[in-house]
């Protein structure tokens, strides 16, 4: 079992989705480990509510996805659903949008994420994985996009994150196959971060959100910004954006803060603005 310290949880989704607050870090809690974790609609749309009540508390400067239990982060969609929602390419558009507007909600994500990965991490888990920031994995966490296996298309989202973590080779020799890959090879090919043993990933993963949340916002989101737009097509970058976020930065209080702090030899205090 992950060692999540559980403070003040609240639950969406019949409690399959968690949302906490651990020492001001959000933590967001895939919970339905009977199941791997695997999500149904509901739960895509809990993801969303809980990520929106994180994103608006001005309390949480980072957020951790985690899957409950040991044995999965997400197994991906959950399959028992489909022939009720996803039986033909009518139902699936449905489908894919009532889910696609929860990722869409992580692609924009204001603050830092982190998906600490144990076990299983498949298909629709991925497209998770892949949409957080950083990616820690336990050593026995296991990766895959089965869609082939399934007969499903996998999306322009998802395909895009993949082929910019793991290159377009990778990414054809992973969706072709459907083959899972352990984490060794998950870090070699760039997919994860970090590879730790299982029973240090979760305290890894928290002394790393912490680390980010005593360190200045702004810098924190120019970062964020600046890197989203490299990874866009040229012709769509906002470059107005990395200006604004760039002179924000440099006219905040925290800045003051950081020098005044790095001259007094003392921690600095910053406030994100
Ligand atoms: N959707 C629905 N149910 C799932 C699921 C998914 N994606 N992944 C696992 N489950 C269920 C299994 O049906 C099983 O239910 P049961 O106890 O009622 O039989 C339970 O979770 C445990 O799964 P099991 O296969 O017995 O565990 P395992 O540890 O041997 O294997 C997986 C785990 C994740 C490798 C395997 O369940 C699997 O391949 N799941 C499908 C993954 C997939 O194709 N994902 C992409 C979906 S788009």
């Amino acid at each position: 079992m992950l060692n999540v310290p559980k403070t003040g949880e609240t639950s969406y989704a019949d409690g399959k989705i968690l949302q906490g607050i651990v020492d001001g870090v959000g933590v967001v809690t895939f919970n339905n480990p009977d199941k791997r974790n695997a999500m149904s609609l509901e739960m895509w749309e809990g993801f969303g509510q809980a990520l929106t009540a994180l994103r608006d508390d001005p309390a949480v400067r980072v957020v951790i996805l985690v899957g409950a239990g040991d044995k999965a982060f997400v197994s991906g969609a959950d399959i028992s659903q489909f022939e009720k929602t996803r039986h033909n390419a009518e139902a699936s558009e449905e489908y894919s949008k009532r889910s696609a507007a929860q990722r869409a909600l992580l692609a924009d994500y204001p603050k830092p994420t982190i998906a600490c990965i144990r076990g299983f991490c498949l298909g629709g888990g991925m497209q998770v994985a892949m949409l957080a920031d950083i990616r820690i994995a336990g050593s026995g966490s296991q990766f895959g996009i089965p869609a082939a296996k399934l007969g499903i298309a996998y999306g322009y989202d998802g395909l895009r994150h993949l082929v910019s973590l793991v290159g377009p080779s990778w990414a054809r020799l992973i969706m072709y196959t459907g083959m899972r890959i352990n984490s060794a090879e998950a870090q070699r090919i760039g997919l994860v971060d970090r590879v730790l043993d299982d029973a240090e990933v979760w305290d890894a993963t928290l002394e790393i959100a912490r680390t980010i949340s005593g360190n200045a916002p702004l810098a924190i989101k120019a970062a964020k910004i600046t890197i989203a737009q490299v990874l866009k097509d040229p012709a769509e970058r906002d470059m107005a954006a990395i200006k604004q976020i760039g002179i924000d930065c440099m006219d905040s209080e925290d800045f003051r803060e950081g020098r005044t702090a790095f001259m007094e030899k003392r921690k600095p205090q910053f406030r994100g603005r």
